[in-house]
């Protein structure tokens, strides 16, 4: 296997990190907690957006980085989680009050603005779904897709309430990852029935 190709998606996360820390600049005054709150949360979504994509490259991922699909898709897809559970946390933290997780169904506003709630929950149930998949059976495919709606969801909340995303150049680069993941919902769709 080939050896050092890894080390590109770490230059990739490093430098995706450091326009997010940069975009924290734009907010001058915002307390400590804030940043927490905000670099987790664009840092778990640009994960969780590249565990998506690997998706649709199994094959790719061995010349692109030296590494199986599945070594790539961990590696990304566990940093997101953890990023995406350390963003409500904080949130948590600075509400004093775990009432953040409850989703809101008061109306449809509050529930796609405050959508990050019910995303958290679909992106365990698709991750628990990949864990337990050898006792799920081949079922687990259709739970582990709810990471599909888990980022549309996290998209709409991102654009709707995210401090750093109040401008057209976030929301056209959240729009555009949108589409992105729909690609890769419909071409994942076309190549498993073409396998069937
Ligand atoms: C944030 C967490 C994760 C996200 C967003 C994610 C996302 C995805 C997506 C979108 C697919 C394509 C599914 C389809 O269209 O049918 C996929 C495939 C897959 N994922 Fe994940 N995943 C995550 C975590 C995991 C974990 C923790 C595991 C393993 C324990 C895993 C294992 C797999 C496997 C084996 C495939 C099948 C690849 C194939 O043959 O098509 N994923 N993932
Ligand atoms: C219980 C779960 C969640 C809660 C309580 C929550 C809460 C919040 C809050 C209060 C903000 C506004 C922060 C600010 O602008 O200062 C925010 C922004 C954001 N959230 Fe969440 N969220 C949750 C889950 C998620 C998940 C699962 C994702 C991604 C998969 C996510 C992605 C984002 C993004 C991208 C932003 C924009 C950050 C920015 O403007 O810099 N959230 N969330």
């Amino acid at each position: 296997m080939k050896k050092g190709r890894f080390e590109y998606l770490g230059v990739l996360v490093l430098v995706v990190a450091a326009v997010v820390v940069a975009l924290q600049f734009l907010q001058p005054g915002a307390p400590p907690i804030s940043w927490v709150i905000r670099i987790a949360a664009l840092m778990g979504y640009f994960c969780i957006f590249g565990a998506i994509v690997t998706s649709a490259y199994l094959r790719q991922m061995v010349r692109w980085f030296g590494r199986p699909f599945l070594k790539v898709h961990h590696t990304l897809s566990i940093a997101g989680l953890v990023l995406v559970t350390i963003h409500p946390l904080a949130v948590a933290w600075q509400a004093l009050s775990l009432r953040v997780f409850i989703p809101a169904v008061d109306s449809w506003y509050s529930f796609f603005a405050l959508g990050g709630r019910p995303a958290w929950y679909l992106l365990g149930v698709g991750a628990l779904a990949a864990v337990l998949r050898g006792v799920i059976g081949k079922k687990w495919r259709l739970l582990h897709a709810l990471n599909y709606l888990a980022f549309w969801l996290a998209t709409v909340h991102g654009i709707l309430i995210g401090t750093s995303v109040q401008n057209w150049a976030m929301r056209l680069v959240f729009g555009a990852m949108a589409l992105g993941v729909l690609a890769v919902f419909v071409q994942k769709r076309i190549s498993t029935r073409r396998r069937d």
